[in-house]
């Protein structure tokens, strides 16, 4: 089978039927199912998770996924094995460099990755190459992370909570498919150069071959059929050649056998404003590296808190193992200011730890029943000082952690 015809099911799980995210309704893959001679039974494998907590609030975020797989082992629902590293300010003030060997080495042999957050003021004298966001700009290359899936769906009782008025955003469910491991993120020459006259001269490279444009608008295309069948592709073709290429390659392999999914093009500038006057347009935005993460946050608001965004990053299918490398971690970033204080949200993080289930493990079902235990506790009135409203209840991490899990114990 071919890498774009197998985006959402783990090579080596059968997915025997399917069933719909009590959320969003979209189509997901059923739990994994043998079937042995006339008797259906499940297999009870035993998934390798590798945490990377990090810094700032990433270890309090990632204190309520360790509950939730807790709460999955308790259940017999499904069996992890749990190792955890160091990654970021973190892993500098260990040993010296923002991600260890060893710890790379875990993260290759994992089923897959759970990663919090990095960085902080702490760390802004360090050597460039070893600064906290280098730790996960190396996961993402040396796994060949490409494609990043970013969700932004509003949650109905946090409509209020946007920037933008209710009627915009209510029933928003878009999802940003963001290149990962090319443009100027990696390209080459990266660097500060001395001009001899007291001058100096910086340069970032945005570069992208063919092949890295096909592989993500296949994803994009594979992902829309299982949406609203519709994708807008972004880029700055008028001013720069890494946009001419990405526009004459998506509209190539979209003529590849995807003429059924609706492609329509965008210069950047222009969709981050038709994102922000009129967002339910979209269903998949596709679009490079860097004008993915500045969408992606502008997508985020749009949901009411940066702490409400979960992403996926999922490489190719390894041909010898049948499994794709994959990493999890909410778009916010390590929150300094509020560290420590147990008051992060930790919704972006257990909604990104349903997508490891959806995307990885094979356990769509349940990543649908964590995102709706998500929706019932935000329906209770119950929010995080980030999406503090009017009339709501506010509460600290653990709190949010514990209500998500008695709703998560009512759908069981
Ligand atoms: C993101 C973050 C990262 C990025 C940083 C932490 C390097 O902003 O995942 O969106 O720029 O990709
Ligand atoms: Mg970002």
């Amino acid at each position: 089978m071919s890498e774009a015809k197998n985006v959402f099911r783990p090579a080596n799980l059968q997915t025997s039927s399917l069933a719909s995210c009590q959320v969003c309704h979209h189509t997901v893959p059923n739990r994994q199912q043998l079937i042995l001679g006339s008797k259906a039974e499940f297999i009870m494998a035993t998934h390798k998770l590798f945490l990377l907590p990090g810094d700032g609030i990433g270890p309090e975020v990632m204190g309520e996924v360790r509950r939730v797989i807790q709460w999955f082992q308790d259940k017999n629902i499904a069996s992890f094995k749990l190792d955890e590293g160091l990654v970021g300010g973190a892993a500098y003030d260990a040993h010296g460099e923002s991600i260890s060997d060893a710890d790379m080495a875990k993260a290759m042999a994992a089923d897959a990755i759970i990663f919090g957050a990095v960085g902080g003021s702490k760390w802004d004298t360090v050597p460039y190459d070893k600064r906290p966001e280098a730790g996960l700009l190396r996961l993402r290359k040396d796994l060949a992370l490409y494609a990043n899936l970013r969700p932004a769906i509003v949650y109905p009782a946090l409509a209020d909570a946007s920037s933008l008025k209710r009627e915009l955003v209510d029933g928003l469910d878009i999802l940003i498919l963001r290149e990962l491991t090319g443009g100027v993120y990696f390209g080459e020459p990266k660097e500060i150069t001395e001009l001899g006259n007291g001058q100096k001269r910086a340069v970032d490279t945005q570069v992208y071959e063919s092949y890295e444009i096909d592989r993500i608008s296949r994803v994009a295309f594979e992902l829309a059929r299982t949406r609203n069948n519709a994708v807008c592709s972004m880029e700055k073709r008028n001013v720069m050649k890494s946009g001419v290429l990405w526009n004459e390659i998506v509209t190539q392999t979209h003529k590849d056998g995807f003429e059924d999914v609706k492609l329509s093009h965008m210069l950047a500038d222009a969709g981050a404003m038709q994102l922000v006057r009129t967002p339910k347009q979209f269903d998949v935005i596709l679009t490079d590296n860097l004008f993915g993460d500045i969408l992606s946050d502008v997508a985020a608001m749009l949901t009411g808190s940066l702490g409400m965004l979960p992403s996926a990053s999922l490489g190719a299918i390894g041909e010898k193992t049948g499994l794709r490398k994959a990493l999890y971690e909410p778009v916010h970033g390590s929150a300094p200011d509020i560290a420590g204080q147990g008051m992060a949200n930790p919704i972006a993080m257990i909604a990104s730890f349903a997508m490891c289930l959806r995307y990885s493990l094979g356990m769509g079902e349940w990543a649908g029943k964590i995102e709706t235990a998500i929706a019932l506790t935000l329906d209770q009135g119950l929010r995080t000082s980030d999406i503090m409203q009017d009339g709501m209840k506010k509460i600290g991490t653990t709190q949010m952690g514990d209500a998500i899990l008695a709703e998560l114990d009512a759908l069981a």
